[in-house]
Formats: structure tokens, sequence, C-alpha cells
């Protein structure tokens, strides 16, 4: 089992940015936990800043994996290119948000991906990722 997580923009700074928002862990830690619940799959991560980074990552994973875990973060507002991405690919993505983006400014209620993706977690924090990979899990 093959379950791939791209991180967007600004998430590199989890643990120190806006932590009243997005907490005081780093994706780096939380990641290494993962791993050990979820031992008998195999973890790729990705992050960056750059929107077209994101959409080859997409692409790169879409086709082999069994799955995508992913927080476009503010180009999900934005980007139709990572909806594109993901509307092209064979791997199910399970689009997570650490903060719950309804409750927050009205931009950030507009996704480009959410319908392109099999189902959406917000607001839950970094255990969101936890419930994407054991629903990708439990579809295999
Ligand atoms: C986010 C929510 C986005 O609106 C924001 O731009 C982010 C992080 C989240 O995980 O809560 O960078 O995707």
């Amino acid at each position: 089992m093959q379950i791939a997580i791209i991180n967007g923009p600004n998430l590199n700074l989890l643990g120190k940015r806006e932590p009243g928002i997005y907490g005081s862990t780093g994706f780096e830690d939380f990641l290494e936990t993962l791993k050990k619940d979820f031992l008998q799959v195999q973890f790729e991560y990705f992050q960056s800043n750059v929107e077209g980074e994101l959409v080859n990552a997409i692409q790169k994973f879409g086709f082999d994996f069994d799955g995508i875990v992913l927080n476009p973060a503010a180009y999900t507002h934005t980007s139709v290119a990572i909806g594109d991405a993901i509307a092209a690919i064979k791997a199910p993505v399970i689009e997570v948000h650490i903060s719950n983006v309804h409750a927050r400014e009205d931009f950030r209620k507009i996704s480009h991906v959410s319908a392109k993706c099999a189902g959406t977690i917000s607001g839950l924090g970094l255990h969101g990722y936890k419930l994407a990979v054991d629903y990708l899990l439990s579809k295999k």
C-alpha cells in the first residue's frame, strides 16, 4: 500500500506558523508518528510552496499510488490547475485542511479541488491526515 502526502504552501512552517490556528507540531514530527501508526503503509511525503511543483507531484504519484492525501493550503482557493490535476489521475485524493475553512474568511469557503476529491476533512487538526489514511486503507 503506497500513499503520498502532499502539502502546499506555508505548511513547511507548521509548528511555527500561527500556532493558535495550526497547532504547535511540525509536520515532519507528525509524519514519524503516522508512520508508526500505519506500519503497513509506504509513505511518500512532498511539500512545496510552488503551484506547478504540486501539480507535478500529483501527476507523479497519481497513477501508481493507492491514494493521495492532499492539503493544497492557500492554492485550494485559487488553483484551477491543481483541481484539473486531481481530475486527471487515477488515485483517489482526500483533501485535508487542518483548520475548519468554513469557519474562517469567506474566501476560504471556495475550493477548486473539493469536487475532484473523494472527500474532504477540515477542522480536525493533524488528526485529519490520519483519518484520511485510515479511509484509503479501508478502500484497499
Ligand atoms: C489550510 C487552510 C487554508 O485556507 C490556508 O491557506 C492554509 C492551510 C489548512 O490546513 O487549514 O494554508 O489548508
